[in-house]
């Protein structure tokens, strides 16, 4: 089987008018207003102008992180609900510069991880607030939770433009050796388009992995990067910036 054959990358691409059009993720439900302050809004921007969103978190009042195929983000949103609404209080801050990891591959979304640093820190409230992310320490995950404003289904039908969130439980991947580089979970419930990059949240509250790409054959896996392989490269960045 051809890797990339099999894969669909989660990006949404927008209509001309810039509305969020978001939907929501599989088989899930609405997330209370705000009980995700991490989950941040990224935009960016294709080559024919058109807007396209993923999602994303915050690790440190200057940084977030997304996956590495949103390469060309350039605002994130921070405090946002209903991304179709003027919503008060919404932090919108330009992103300063964008660290892809270096080992990311386009072929196969191995290691699809990107750090946004934030031209200016995000203001902590109890709409905004950070994520602590698990340490090779804390060992494998099973029961997490996804959110984001992906849409429900990749026809584009029927979306709404609120923070949806699901539970997934973590197996084991496809191709056993895609197992060392991501979080997989297995059927219909989970992911959708416009969803890559946000945050895989497991055990203790921390994330554990990135949202990233959906092997759209039955069965369907959803696709998550892990972080702790990566804690050494993200603190490095983190640190140094
Ligand atoms: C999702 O998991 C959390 C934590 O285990 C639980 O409290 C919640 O009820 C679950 N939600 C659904 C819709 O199953």
């Amino acid at each position: 089987m051809h890797p990339r054959g099999a894969l669909l990358i989660l990006i949404l691409a927008l209509t001309a008018q810039d509305a969020v059009q978001a939907g929501r993720i599989f088989g899930g439900s609405e997330a209370l207003p705000h009980s995700r302050p991490y989950m941040v809004l990224v935009e960016g921007r294709m080559l024919t102008g058109k807007k396209k969103y993923c999602g994303g978190f915050l690790l440190r009042e200057d940084f977030v992180m997304t996956a590495a195929h949103c390469v060309s983000s350039h605002t994130v949103k921070l405090g946002v609900h209903d991304g179709s609404k003027e919503e008060a209080n919404v932090q919108s801050i330009p992103v300063e510069q964008a660290f892809p990891n270096k080992d990311y591959d386009k072929e196969t979304f191995r290691n699809d991880i990107l750090l946004l640093k934030l031209s200016s820190k995000a203001e902590l409230n109890s709409n905004v607030a950070t994520i602590a992310m698990a340490g090779p320490e804390d060992g494998a995950p099973r029961l997490c939770s996804v959110a984001g404003w992906g849409c429900s289904d990749h026809y584009g039908a029927m979306m709404t433009p609120v923070l949806m969130e699901v539970n997934v439980t973590l197996g084991p991947c496809r191709n056993q050796h895609q197992n060392s580089d991501f979080y997989c979970s297995k059927g219909r419930k989970g992911i959708g388009s416009g969803d890559s990059g946000g945050p895989l949240v497991c055990e203790h509250g921390k994330v554990y992995g990135v949202v990233s790409a959906k092997q759209m054959i039955e069965p369907i896996f959803h696709l998550f990067a892990k972080v702790q392989k990566h804690s050494d490269w993200i603190n490095n960045i983190m640190n140094g910036h």
